[in-house]
């Protein structure tokens, strides 16, 4: 089991040792970070939070489209910790989630299904 620093920006920088085996919605959460969840098994989004610094590795997520994998996001409920890494939490961090569809109305060639593609840790 190896040992990693997970920093929270938005967070005035708080720092938590997680390992890589668990969860990091689970870790943290025992450490006493209040954040937002719901199903837990990588379904429903609530839990996305913004990686701007490392890697994790969350194979299990079903939420997230290519977009939100590419702006940086990840499910907290099924991801680990690859390396440190830094993250913006709660729905403060959920600027880029979603698509308004009034202020940015898709482009005919992206009218098609954006599922994830499975990626490696
Ligand atoms: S709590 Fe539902 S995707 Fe994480």
């Amino acid at each position: 089991m190896t040992t990693y620093t997970v920093t929270l920006a938005n967070r005035e920088n708080a720092q938590y040792a997680v390992n890589d085996r668990r969860p990091l919605l689970e870790q943290l959460r025992k450490k006493g970070v209040d954040l937002p969840y719901g199903c837990e098994y990588g379904g429903c989004i609530t839990c996305a939070a913004k990686l701007t610094d490392g890697k994790v590795d969350q194979r299990r997520q079903v939420a997230l489209n290519n977009r939100q994998i590419d702006n940086g996001y990840v499910i907290l409920c099924v991801a680990r910790a690859t390396c440190d890494i830094t993250l913006e939490i709660g729905v403060e961090s959920h600027g880029k989630l979603y698509r308004n569809p009034f202020l940015d109305p898709l482009e005919p060639h992206e009218l098609k299904a954006d599922i994830a593609s499975p990626k490696g840790p």
